[in-house]
């Protein structure tokens, strides 16, 4: 069973941090001074447990304009990549209230990880970029406003 919700307590951060220390500092080599940037205390942060183990995370943080939330560290520990709980992680992000301020959703994504994002909806724009030593694209959806007089 995937369960995702917001990082609240110490222990839900740390675990957070401890998955991209794995997938991002150990796994893609990324500089700990980069994955750990420290906009992390500024930042909402989202844990997936999988049969009660923390196997995935990510962070949203709002940009300058006000109107875009930025989703950041997206990772899933690689024993649990294939399950949708990437896709998971995904939706319980952009369903939450807290981010009501954005008008879009935008990230910068690993090339290769283009594919997931589009199965979500996301289209990227813009020319490739290094971050990290990893080729990037920017990509956005816009949020989806909910209506509730819709029957
Ligand atoms: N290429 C193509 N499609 C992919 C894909 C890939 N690399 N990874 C996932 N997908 C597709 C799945 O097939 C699935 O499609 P479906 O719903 O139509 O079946 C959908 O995306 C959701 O996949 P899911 O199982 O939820 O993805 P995941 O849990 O494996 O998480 C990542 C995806 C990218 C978060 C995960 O691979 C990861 O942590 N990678 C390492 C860290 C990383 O690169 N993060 C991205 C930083 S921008």
């Amino acid at each position: 069973m995937i369960l995702v919700k917001v990082a609240e307590t110490r222990e839900e951060k740390q675990a957070c941090l401890d998955i991209r220390r794995v997938v991002f500092i150990e796994g893609q080599k990324v500089p700990k001074n980069l994955e750990i940037d420290g906009l992390d205390n500024t930042a909402y942060h989202w844990i997936a447990f999988k049969d009660g183990e923390s196997v995935g995370t990510a962070r949203v943080i709002k940009t300058d304009d006000g109107t875009t939330a930025k989703i950041q560290r997206v990772a899933v520990l690689e024993a649990c990549r294939g399950l949708g709980v990437g896709r998971q992680i995904m939706e319980v992000i952009e369903q939450d209230d807290r981010l009501s301020f954005a008008k879009h959703y935008k990230l910068g994504a690993q090339t290769h990880a283009i594919p997931f994002y589009e199965t979500l909806g996301y289209m990227a724009y813009g020319p490739e970029y290094d971050d990290a030593g990893i080729p990037h694209l920017d990509m956005k959806k816009a949020r989806v406003i909910k209506d509730d007089n819709t029957c």
